[in-house]
């Protein structure tokens, strides 16, 4: 789906803003010491610390900070891999529209190029910090793009500028890295409780449902909505995506969880949501775990372990470590704890007997699953891990 064209087009692009793409964190902090003075170094080091307090205006501070024609280069380039699978994904999605908003465009880098790629089509990029707004402005002007412009304007604030068939928001609806999301019942499951209030107070926290009101309400009718946010685990997966049906989107197509390369560090990030507004629903919002790398279960190939060997006959430490404890023959408990945690999470660990050995389980309501075999000579080494964990 994805052109060659494209991408060719896309790299030349992020070439034009200076960006370029490390797979190495030597090569990567060498180049930003050589363009970088240790004091502007020590500054942005401060500005990155700053922004994870949370607070929007050090957030803002950060945004302007990096729009800074010196720095944007350098720090933009760790975005390198996100740009070009992002910036495709979108591209490729846009053709038929008439009226896109980019929310949350910051600098524009993806902006500048939708606008470039379909000259036909009227852009709007909004944004809080008035320098990257600056700076999304400056290169429109170089580029000569007559079809976009950029609006600085904080969106807790005002609505947005107009109506758009098509809203875009990559990166920019839950800023709040930290934010846990929403527990499960309990430990034993993967579900949600269907609570207003749980939900209402994610999307208040987060800044998310005020975020989506004003997109929503700029979204055209017939009008189609792309977004895509650090929503991969499942506690905050599920109150995104209940929040995004609450306002009446429904799904174009199944989300796609994306994979990129922030330099040597691989992000698992996503999923891309493409939806409208108005027609009838055909694909189903999933809430359950997402497939996993656990080991199959298959008692008949836990081996038994190399004499002196400390490694468990099977581990598991993903979601389907579940369905493995679930298939354990002939379980008993030897002892439980279940217990709730200060944060509010429960937590339970389980250690016990079964035909495939003596084993340890944990389980938390943030999705958290533990499952490991040893051998009954080994126990004493899982009842250490038991106490360990059950006392905190
Ligand atoms: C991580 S950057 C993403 C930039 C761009 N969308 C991309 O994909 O590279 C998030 C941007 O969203 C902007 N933003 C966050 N909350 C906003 C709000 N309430 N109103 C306007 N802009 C906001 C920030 O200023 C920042 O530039």
């Amino acid at each position: 789906m994805i052109s060659d064209s494209l991408q060719r087009a896309l790299i030349a692009h992020l070439e034009s803003w200076g960006l370029r793409r490390f797979t190495s964190d030597d090569a990567y902090f060498q180049w930003q010491r050589q363009l970088l003075s240790a004091q502007e170094l020590s500054a942005l080091h401060g500005h990155v610390e700053r922004k994870r307090q949370g607070s929007a205006a050090d957030e803002v501070a950060f945004y302007d900070a990096t729009a800074h024609p010196r720095i944007l280069p350098v720090l933009y380039s760790q975005r390198y891999d996100y740009y070009l699978t992002i910036g495709s994904l979108v591209a490729s999605r846009i053709a038929d529209a008439q009226t896109v908003l980019d929310f949350g465009c910051g600098v524009g880098i993806l902006t500048t190029f939708y606008a470039k790629r379909f000259p036909h089509i009227r852009f709007v990029g909004v944004d809080r910090s008035a320098v990257s707004i600056s700076q999304a402005q400056d290169k429109a002007k170089a580029l000569g793009l007559e079809n976009l412009r950029f609006d600085c304007r904080e969106v807790a604030r005002e609505p947005l500028p107009g109506r758009f068939d098509l809203v875009v928001a990559t990166h920019a609806l839950v800023q709040v890295e930290q934010d846990p999301g929403l527990p499960s019942r309990d430990w034993t499951t993967f579900e949600r409780a269907h609570d207003v209030h749980q939900q209402s107070q994610f999307e208040e926290r987060t800044g998310i449902g005020t975020r989506l009101d004003r997109l929503c309400a700029a979204l055209s009718t017939p009008g189609r909505m792309i977004v895509f946010e650090k929503t991969r685990q499942l506690s905050r997966r599920v109150p995104f995506q209940r929040a995004l049906t609450g306002r009446g989107l429904s799904l174009v197509e199944q989300p796609e969880p994306i994979r990129y390369r922030l330099v040597e560090e691989i992000a698992d990030d996503g999923p891309f949501y493409l939806m409208k507004n108005e027609g009838r629903e055909r694909l189903a919002w999933d809430e359950s775990p997402e497939p996993d790398e656990g080991l199959p279960f298959n008692p008949s190939v836990t081996k038994p372990a190399a004499a002196g060997s400390d490694e468990p006959l099977y581990e598991n430490h993903h979601a389907s470590a579940q369905a493995a404890w679930q298939r354990l023959h002939n379980r008993s408990i030897v002892k439980e704890t279940t217990k709730t945690e200060t944060d509010g999470r429960q937590l339970h660990v389980e250690f016990g007997r079964s035909d495939e050995g003596r084993y340890l389980y944990c389980a938390n309501t943030f999705d958290r699953r533990q499952l490991v075999i040893v051998e009954p000579a080994r126990a004493a080494m899982l009842d250490a891990y038991y106490h360990e964990i059950a006392g905190g």
